[in-house]
Formats: structure tokens, sequence, C-alpha cells
């Protein structure tokens, strides 16, 4: 049935525009936006007091699937992202086995297409088997429907490999989505080095190891011409390093997740591994660095870094337990209670961060609100109080450390290509 959004705050980066108007959605794709439009035969929704924004896109997720299933499935993670207010999400390849040829993206997108109720653009492997050793057919997968390529989890830490990867990628026009961390500098570190991981007796990890890969894939960038996006930057260097690539004219765009802006090391009170992920939540100084990148726009896009677990290996403990928090479910009311609601970013840069800045990256025509576009919309009131519930997730991960945390900003309504995949307060996703 179509469509009549009333009286939003429409929020449309594209055109840098932020007015109280209407939407209409006629069948897949946007019919009109203006101040006032007249209902006709259609359903209308009364956005009074909501933000009305393109449906938030997310470049990093892990669905688990195949191999992992216990922890997530397409289907389960996509529920999860319609939950969110996402409409298009973006898994990383490390599954079991690893997203890692023309074939395997072709029979994802094919089950995607009958399993998911959101996009989903998945991102292939740098390296066969994500061994490090031989690149993938980079032009075969991006043919196939790859958005881009990552061996994230990981990095690629032989160079000469790195470049190749990096030379075919520019030559096939897709975004090298880099994990960067220097293996052979984590020495069994489970969390930042620093005065926590000493009074937690625990191994830690220097800024160090994400800084020296930012650097060398930032060089690599420069040198064969690739679009490199960096994924979950969490240091002040990296925040650093990336102003000064972009004032250099090198291709590079960087990515922050809610984790690494909301809590810092000193949060972790006890050995709990729903703080455990990688990077690690790092200092004070380096959280301040990343909202500083966020404000100025050095960092432009938000995503999440949705890395499901069951409850079972997250009771392991920092030096037992995989690394990895779930964030579908909680980036926008993150978002905007750490960010917009203090001041550091507009509505206007949430809705670019969260929507049209990722839709960039990965050149998809998607993240703009006008007619003709695809209507892949998301509405959130930006008052709503609640408490963060993981038993109300869609995810099967509960593994995040803001469970009983107070947040402002609640999803209203997510449409994706003219439906609604999701509505507050209706019956909840079917995760079977
Ligand atoms: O925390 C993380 N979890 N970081 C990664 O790089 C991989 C991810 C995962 O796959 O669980
Ligand atoms: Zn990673
Ligand atoms: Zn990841």
């Amino acid at each position: 049935m179509d469509l009549l959004i009333k009286n939003g705050r429409i929020l449309n980066p594209a055109q840098n525009e932020d007015f109280v108007g209407d939407i209409r959605v006629k069948g897949d794709k946007i019919d009109a936006v203006s101040e006032n439009l007249e209902p006709e035969e259609c359903r209308v929704i009364d956005a009074s007091g909501c933000y009305v924004m393109p449906g938030l896109i997310d470049l990093h997720v892990h669905l688990r699937d195949p191999g992992l299933e216990y922890k997530e499935t397409l289907t389960t993670g996509a529920n999860a992202g319609a939950r969110g207010g996402f409409t298009t999400i973006c898994p990383m390849p490390n599954t079991k086995p690893p997203t890692d040829t023309p074939d395997k993206i072709h029979t994802l997108i094919e089950r995607i297409k009958k399993e998911c109720i959101i996009n989903v653009l998945p991102i292939g492997s740098v390296t066969l088997g994500m061994e490090g050793k031989e690149v993938t057919d980079i032009e075969g997968m991006k043919r196939e429907g790859a958005c881009g390529i990552s061996e994230d989890g990981k990095s690629v830490m032989d160079s000469g490999v790195y470049r190749v990867a990096m030379q075919q990628a520019a030559k096939s026009d897709i975004p090298v989505m880099a994990h960067c961390e220097d293996i052979n500098l984590v020495r069994g570190g489970v969390m930042n080095l620093g005065e926590k991981s000493k009074e937690l007796g625990m191994n830690g990890i220097s800024n160090a190891v994400e800084d020296i890969i930012a650097m060398r894939d930032i060089l690599l960038a420069k040198e064969t011409g690739a679009r490199l996006h960096l994924c979950h930057c969490s240091t002040k260097d990296s925040v650093r390093m990336v102003e000064e690539a972009k004032k250099e004219g090198i291709r590079v765009t960087a990515e922050v997740c809610p984790h690494h802006f909301t809590l810092c090391d000193a949060d972790i009170i006890e050995d709990d591994a729903n703080y455990k992920m990688n990077p690690p939540l790092r200092s004070r100084e380096d959280v301040e660095a990343l909202k500083e990148g966020l404000k100025s726009g050095v960092m432009e896009v938000i995503s999440t870094d949705h890395a499901p677990h069951s409850a079972e290996e997250k009771s392991g403990g920092f030096k037992n337990a995989p690394f990895g928090i779930v964030g579908l479910e909680t980036s926008a009311a993150l978002t905007m209670t750490e960010l917009v609601d203090k001041g550091i970013i507009t509505p206007l840069d949430m809705a670019a961060k969260m929507s049209y800045n990722p839709a960039r990256v990965i050149g998809i025509d998607k993240g703009i609100l006008a007619p003709g576009k695809i209507a892949d919309i998301m509405i959130f009131d930006p008052d709503e109080e609640y408490t963060i519930d993981v038993n109300k997730f869609a995810s099967k991960g509960k593994n995040t450390p803001f469970h009983g945390k107070k947040v402002k900003g609640q999803v209203k309504y997510t449409i994706c290509g003219g439906k609604i995949v999701y509505e507050d307060g209706k019956a909840g996703l079917n995760n079977d």
C-alpha cells in the first residue's frame, strides 16, 4: 500500500535539506518530498516530532552465515538491521568458509533475495581462504555483486600481496575495507594497553598495532590509487593520519563504531567479555579525538562492526572469549545519545554518517530522499528515552556492554523499498 509520511523532520544530507514536511511513497519509490502533501488513497504515518531520514546503511557487519549459524543467520541479521533502522547492511566475508569467490558471492545474493527483509550487500575477501597468500578474483566478485573487499578480522600482513590486491581493486573500482592490526605486535593482547590492562592483569594491545597498518594501507592507497576505507578506527593517530591523507588527495574514507566513541577502557569495571572487541576500547584521549574527527568530518562514516557471539562463548572472560559485540540494534540510539544530543554532530550529520556517506563509499544510489529514488526510509523519535534490553533484540547475539544503558532515540519505522519492514510496538520479527 502507498504511504504518506506526514510532518516529520526531513533530513536529507544529499541536498543539505533539514525541514519539516511530508514524503509520499508509491510502490517501491519515493514519489514526492514536500512541505505539504495532500493524502490520497494510502496509509498515513504521523511523524510529528520524529526525524525522517534515509534508511541507515551499515558498511560493516558479521552475519556468520554460512557456517556459524548458531551466532547469527542472514535472516536474523537482516531482522536485527531492520529493528535498528537499517535498510542496507554489508556482511564481512569471515564466514565458514569465507566469501572468497565470485560463485560464493552469487550464491549468497541468491539466498539474500529469499531470506532477508532488507538489502544485504556482501563483501568479498582479499585473499583465498583469508589465508593472506593468494589474491581473490576481485573483478569477478564485483561482477557478481560484491560491494567491497576486506580481510576483516585480521590484516593481510604481506604488503606485497596487499599491493597486488589494491592494484586490482583500483582497476575494478571497488573499495578496500581495511581492518588494521599488526598481528606480530599483538602479543596475546585482549584489551587496550594501559592502566586498566595492568589493573586486571591482562596483556595489552597498543595503539601502534592499529596505527602501523593504517599508515601502511594509506601509503599503498597512494601508490596504487585504490579507494581505501579504514574500518573501525579507534586511535587518535588514525584520525590524524586520515586527515593528512585526505589533505594530500589520497582516496581514503574512515569509519568509527558507536562503542569506540561511547566507552573508553576505564569503563571496563571487571573481567566482562561484553567489553571485548577488536580493536579494543581505547583511552579517554583517543575517544575525544574520535569525536573531534566525527565533528570535523574527517571521519565520515558510523558503522557497527556488529559481531554476534553466543552467550556461552562470551562467558569466557577477556582471556578466553572471542572479540566482538553486537551493534545493529543500539547504533542509532548511541549516536543520538552520545553525539547528537551532546551537540557534537547535527541531526543532518547523523543522517550523512549513517546513510548518505556510506552509500557514497560503496557507490550505490541510496541514502537520498528525493522523488524517483528507492523508498528506503527510517523514522526515528529523537526524544524517546528507554533502557537497552538485549531480550528485545532480533539478533541472536546478546553480547553487548550496553544492556541496561539509558539512551535517547527510538527507531519507529524502517521502510525498505516502500515496505514497512519494522514498526515499533508491533509484533516481533520472525526469527525462526
Ligand atoms: O571484534 C571483532 N569481531 N573484530 C573483528 O575484527 C572481527 C569481529 C568478528 O568477526 O567477531
Ligand atoms: Zn575488524
Ligand atoms: Zn568486523
